[in-house]
């Protein structure tokens, strides 16, 4: 990279989705690949910053000379992270995390059949079964709330309409610094594609339009924003 504006800094980057256990052989996920968030980590690579990435399971081969811790569940995923956020200068939390797990998981595997009745069934005459979830704990939240002064936070809002409007309501509820809006309906945009669009809603009032690029791009465009934040006059 041509410019190395974030040498010296110390990034945590999170990536991918959360898989939360429903038996020992099932789990709820998500679609996320985890291309977005290893962008991001590639890119402040090489842009000089020195690169944690907490990452949820996926195929892709991790970016070099940065320093990957693998997790599974968002409970994993918030220890990591908080172990971490003493170390950095700034946050950028591109996971998809499961916003959902099972309130008891089961230790056995659940069977389709229940234990002594016959098995089969049609469509409409089939077992059910009823899975009591209960909401996680909001990882970026609990980040906003023990950051030091100076630390930049950025997060993502993946959404299915009305972007602006919501993701407007996560920069302010989740109290980051910086949130990109992304429509996860828009063809080429989102999860598992090589590209991604989105809007830039800073808590200082800006806003940054970035057309359909390359994930890499997009990386670029977040970082930007985060090396000029941390260029800039320490905050209280
Ligand atoms: O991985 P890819 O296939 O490349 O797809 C990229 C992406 C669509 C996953 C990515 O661009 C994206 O939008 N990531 C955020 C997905 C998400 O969980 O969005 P959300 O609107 O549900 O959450 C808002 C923010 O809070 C996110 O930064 C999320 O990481 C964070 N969060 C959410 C729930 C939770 N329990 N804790 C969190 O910290």
């Amino acid at each position: 990279h041509p410019v190395k504006d974030l040498l010296g800094r110390r990034i945590l980057v999170t990536a991918g989705p959360t898989r939360e256990p429903l038996d020992p052989v099932r789990f709820l996920s998500n679609r996320s690949s985890g291309k977005m968030g290893y962008a991001v980590a590639r890119m402040a690579r090489y842009r000089g910053a020195s690169v944690v990435l907490v990452s949820g399971p996926t195929w892709l081969e991790p970016p070099a000379g940065v320093e990957v811790v693998r997790v599974e569940t968002a409970e994993q995923m918030q220890a990591a992270c908080h172990q971490w956020l003493p170390e950095v200068d700034a946050v950028v939390m591109a996971a998809a995390v499961a916003d959902f797990r099972a309130v008891s998981p089961s230790e056995a595997k659940i069977k389709r059949e229940a234990d002594g009745a016959p098995g089969g069934g049609d469509a409409a005459g089939g077992r059910r079964l009823l899975l009591e979830l209960v909401a996680v704990p909001d990882i970026l939240a609990s980040l906003a709330q023990r950051r030091r002064p100076g630390q930049v936070l950025v997060g993502f809002a993946a959404e299915t309409g009305r972007l602006e409007d919501l993701a407007r309501e996560k920069l302010r509820r989740k109290g980051v610094d910086l949130i990109v809006a992304n429509d996860v309906t828009r063809p080429g945009a989102g999860f598992e594609s090589e590209t991604n669009a989105a809007i830039l809603l800073g808590a200082d009032g800006t806003r940054t339009e970035v057309p359909l690029v390359a994930k890499e791009s997009l990386a670029d465009r977040i970082l930007d924003w985060v090396a000029a934040r941390l260029a800039g006059p320490a905050r209280d």
